[in-house]
C-alpha cells in the first residue's frame, strides 16, 4: 500500500478559477426551522426538505456536476427526540423505497455513506438495492451521508490500518497519507470542491473532516427547504470567484480563470 505516486493528494493540482466544482458536499441544515416558522411539526420541514433534494439533484446532473454528497443524519442526530429520529427514519425508508427506481432511470449512481449497522433490517436491505440497482450509472454520484460522522470515520480508517499492520500487511513506516485516505469510508469520493451548508450556522458538524482539508466553503442563512435553484446558482457564483492555491502563491498561478456563460 501506498507508493510516492499516491501519496499526491488530488490538490496537488490547482483547478481554473471558474470551473464548475467536479464534487459538490451539502449540509442540509434548517428543516425543523422552516417547520416553525411555517407553524407545522418539525417533520414536515423534512419531508419539504426533499423537494429541495429533489432540485439540487436535476441542478447537478443538468450542469454536469459529476459528484453531489448530501448530509442527511448525523452520528449525533441519535441524540433527537425519539419520535424525530422515527419519523426521519421512515421518511429515509419511504425515499429509498420510492426514488431509487427514478434516480436509476435518470443515470443516477446512489450511494449511502455512513455506519449503517444500526439501521433497522428493511432499511438495510433497501439500501443494498438501491444500490446494486444503481452502481453501473456515471452521470451522477449521488451519495447521501446517513448516520454518518467525520470522527467515526477517521477512527474506523484507524482501525482497519492497525489490523493490516498486526496481520504484517502493512509496515509502520509505509503509512502516509494515501494510506489514510483510501481507508476511509470515504474512498470512492473525490474531495469535495464546493462546502454549502444552509440554515445559517457556521460550523462543519463533524461532517467530511478529512476530505473538506482545501474545500471551499459556502454558508448560506436559507433554510434547507428554500434552497431553490436561483440559491444553488448564487452558490456556484460565488464558487466561480475563488481563486483556489493549495499553499501556492497568487502569483504563481497566474491569473488562469474561466468566463461561464460567456
Ligand atoms: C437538518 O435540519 C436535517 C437533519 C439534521 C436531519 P434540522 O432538523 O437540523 O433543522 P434545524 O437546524 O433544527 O432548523
Ligand atoms: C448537521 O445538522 C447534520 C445534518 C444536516 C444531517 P445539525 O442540525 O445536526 O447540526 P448542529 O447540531 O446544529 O451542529
Ligand atoms: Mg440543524
Amino acid at each position: 500500500m501506498g507508493n510516492d505516486k499516491s501519496f499526491l493528494s488530488s490538490t496537488e493540482q490547482v483547478p481554473v478559477t471558474g470551473d464548475l466544482p467536479s464534487h459538490v458536499a451539502v449540509i442540509m441544515d434548517g428543516n425543523g426551522r422552516w417547520a416553525k416558522q411555517h407553524n407545522l411539526p418539525r417533520i414536515a420541514g423534512h419531508r419539504r426538505g426533499l423537494e429541495s433534494v429533489r432540485h439540487i439533484v436535476k441542478a447537478c446532473a443538468d450542469n454536469g456536476i459529476p459528484y453531489l454528497t448530501l448530509f442527511a443524519f448525523s452520528s449525533e442526530n441519535w441524540r433527537r427526540p425519539p419520535s424525530e429520529v422515527n419519523l426521519l427514519m421512515e421518511l429515509f425508508t419511504n425515499a429509498l423505497e420510492h426514488k431509487a427506481r427514478k434516480l436509476h432511470e435518470n443515470g443516477v449512481c446512489l450511494r449511502i455513506l455512513g455506519n449503517t449497522s444500526p439501521f433497522g433490517p428493511k432499511i438495510r436491505m433497501l439500501i443494498q438495492r438501491a444500490e446494486t440497482l444503481t452502481r453501473d450509472n456515471r452521470d451522477l454520484h449521488l451519495t447521501i451521508a446517513a448516520n454518518y460522522g467525520g470522527r467515526w470515520d477517521i477512527t474506523e480508517a484507524c482501525r482497519q490500518i492497525a489490523r493490516h499492520v498486526e496481520a504484517g500487511q502493512l509496515n509502520v513506516e509505509q503509512l502516509n497519507e494515501e494510506t489514510v485516505r483510501c481507508n476511509l469510508a470515504t474512498a470512492f469520493l473525490p474531495e469535495p470542491d464546493l462546502f454549502i451548508r444552509t440554515g445559517g450556522e457556521q460550523r462543519i458538524s463533524n461532517f467530511m473532516l478529512w476530505n473538506l482539508a482545501y474545500t471551499e466553503l459556502y454558508f448560506t442563512d436559507t433554510l434547507w427547504p428554500d434552497f431553490d435553484l436561483s440559491k444553488f446558482e448564487d452558490a456556484l457564483s460565488s464558487f466561480a470567484e475563488r481563486q483556489r492555491r493549495f499553499g501556492r502563491t497568487g502569483d504563481q498561478l497566474g491569473d488562469k480563470r474561466r468566463v461561464r456563460n460567456a
